[in-house]
């Protein structure tokens, strides 16, 4: 007999008896019940029915974008100021408001087009996503280690993950694919001499920066509000990888970022980053070459400097990973009093995006769960039900059998109004399916290049020739012409690196999809 289980229980084992879900203790592990040794088996068999029916449901659906990802716990600590200023004169958001205030956090860092085992030294933006559990609720700050995005609008959204997705029938990520959507998209060009320079392989997660990348905005107290972008820079340093230094890491291993920042923590050196932000007036502003609505810009640091706002700390890893990471749940819409929307054309849609697939995902009360719950504030809603509801959240004292508002018989009241009324500008103007006046699409990719070491320019061109080159003759072109308008220089490098001159672009006309600025008109008449 070599039975574990026909060994019996051993006296003076003081372990734990193993349990099913039912609190029935397991007398045998190892064998179904069968009829006789050889079978046939039982139904009537409930602990097996349960195990393996429950591991047949482990996975939950992945994350359609970012599916990849590690979480860590921290927090961060506010300086109580804006550079020298006090906060308070341009938010009243209670954790940026006294110097030392600590609020708790998570954060998930990500990659965002592999799959949740995929490799993790990948050409590819990574995800920044901040939850603070602050005392007035949840914040999530979702952000990218890169400054903008490929598309200013949110309709866009699908299209261009569905070209940096594999390609729906051979399952492989095509180049040229990704290639034939960004040469037909403009407001993409920022985003690729970012993404295809060395900061696209970020070296690991304590390594790279995060952005807000949309705008949002700021409210004070007398409901003034400002537009703001945030900025984390890592204490620890921007460090980024090449292509080939990539290729060997994940030849032995597909998630070292992962690995790198459990491994930091366990050993108790905790990656630090501080916030920065940057304001502008909530007002139109005739003054600037690019909306700053628009997240395919950075808002020039000279003119919009970065302040310190506070710092963040790691120090707490995650005790499951699928409880912690498959199921937290963030998203743009999780804002605190003090913190706003602005009218971003990405931020509505992402709004909405975020909640739904998690219902999808994660389930509808997936708010319920400890990773996601306010766990700093006091939730109080008539939400009752839903698969896996798990207890209510009635006040002490308050009637059970009113689960509606308004009532006079022992329910909740609404919270009074901060300020008289929303906050914000007066908008005006008709139904409209337009984009935005001033696209100014070439201006900061060229500048982006301009200010890359020579080593960075180099590394960008060879990463664009060798993935451009892979698209159809015409694709190609299109995105010469494209780069000779973001900078000469840069146009003419990869066209020579495509074997593409000046001339054989010269003639091709804007895309229909695109408004030129004055500049850039200028730059096509002299193109090369
Ligand atoms: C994740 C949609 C743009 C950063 C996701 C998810 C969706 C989504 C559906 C999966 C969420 C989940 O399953 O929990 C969208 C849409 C966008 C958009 C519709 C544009 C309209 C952006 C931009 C950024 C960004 C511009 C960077 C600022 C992230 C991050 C995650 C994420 C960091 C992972 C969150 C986590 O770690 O759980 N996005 N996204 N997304 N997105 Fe976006």
């Amino acid at each position: 007999m070599t039975d574990v289980a026909s060994q019996g229980p051993t006296s003076g084992d003081e372990r734990e008896v193993l349990t099913d879900r039912q609190g029935h203790p397991i007398h045998d592990n190892q064998n179904q019940r069968t009829i006789g040794a050889r079978g046939p088996a039982t139904l009537e068999n409930y602990h097996f029915l349960e195990k393996i029916s429950h591991f047949d449901r482990e996975r939950i659906p992945e994350r359609v974008v970012h599916a990849r990802g590690f979480v860590a716990y921290g927090e961060f600590e506010a300086t109580g100021k804006w550079g020298d200023e006090p906060i308070a004169t341009y938010t009243r958001a209670k954790l940026f408001a006294e110097p030392g205030k600590k609020t708790d956090l998570a954060i998930r860092f990500s990659t965002v087009i592999g799959g949740r085992d995929s490799s993790e030294a990948t050409r590819d933006p990574r995800g920044f996503a901040v939850k603070f559990y602050t005392e007035d609720g949840n914040w999530d700050l979702v952000g990218n280690n890169l400054a903008v995005f490929f598309i200013r609008d949110a309709v866009k959204f699908p299209d261009v993950i569905h070209s940096l997705k594999p390609d729906p029938v051979t399952f492989k990520q095509e180049p040229a694919r990704i290639f034939d959507f960004m040469s037909q998209t403009p407001e993409s060009m920022h985003m690729l001499v970012n993404l295809f320079s060395p900061r696209g392989i970020p070296a690991d997660y304590r390594h790279m920066q995060g952005f807000g990348v949309n705008t949002y905005r700021w409210v004070n107290a007398q409901g003034e509000s400002h537009l703001v972008k945030y900025h984390w820079i890592p204490r620890q340093g921007v460090k980024s990888l090449t292509e080939q230094d990539a290729a060997n890491i994940q030849a032995g291993n597909l998630g070292h970022a992962s690995e790198d920042l459990y491994t930091a923590i366990e050993r108790g050196e905790y990656p630090q980053w501080d916030l920065y932000v940057q304001l502008m007036s909530d007002e139109d502003h005739p003054e600037l070459d690019f909306d700053p609505l628009d997240d395919t810009k950075v808002w020039p640091e000279n003119d919009f400097e970065p302040k310190l706002v506070g710092t963040m700390t790691l120090n707490r890893n995650v005790a499951d990973h699928h409880n912690e990471n498959e199921q937290i749940a963030m998203g743009t819409g999780v804002l605190v009093d003090g913190l706003e929307f602005s009218d971003d054309k990405m931020l509505v849609g992402r709004t909405f995006s975020y909640s739904d697939t998690q219902r999808y995902r994660v389930g509808p009360n997936y708010l319920q769960l400890p990773v996601n719950s306010a766990k700093n504030a006091t939730v109080r809603t008539n939400q009752r039900g839903g698969q896996m509801s798990y207890g209510t959240d009635l006040a002490p004292g308050q009637n059970p059998h009113v689960n509606y508002e308004p009532s006079i018989t022992g329910g909740l009241r609404e919270a009074q109004y901060p300020t008289e009324d929303e906050v914000g500008p007066e908008v005006r103007g008709r139904l409209t399916r337009k984009r935005i006046p001033l696209t100014q699409d070439y201006k900061q990719a060229g500048q982006r290049y301009q200010l890359m070491e020579q080593w960075e320019k180099d590394d960008l061109v060879a990463n664009l020739v060798a993935n451009i080159s892979q698209a159809v003759r015409d694709v190609q072109e299109r995105m010469v012409w494209h780069f000779l308008l973001c900078d000469d220089e840069l146009g003419l490098r990869v066209g020579e690196g495509l074997g593409i001159s000046p001339d054989d672009v010269r003639q091709l006309p804007p895309l229909q999809s695109q408004t030129l600025s004055e500049e850039d008109q200028q730059r096509l008449t002299n193109l090369g």
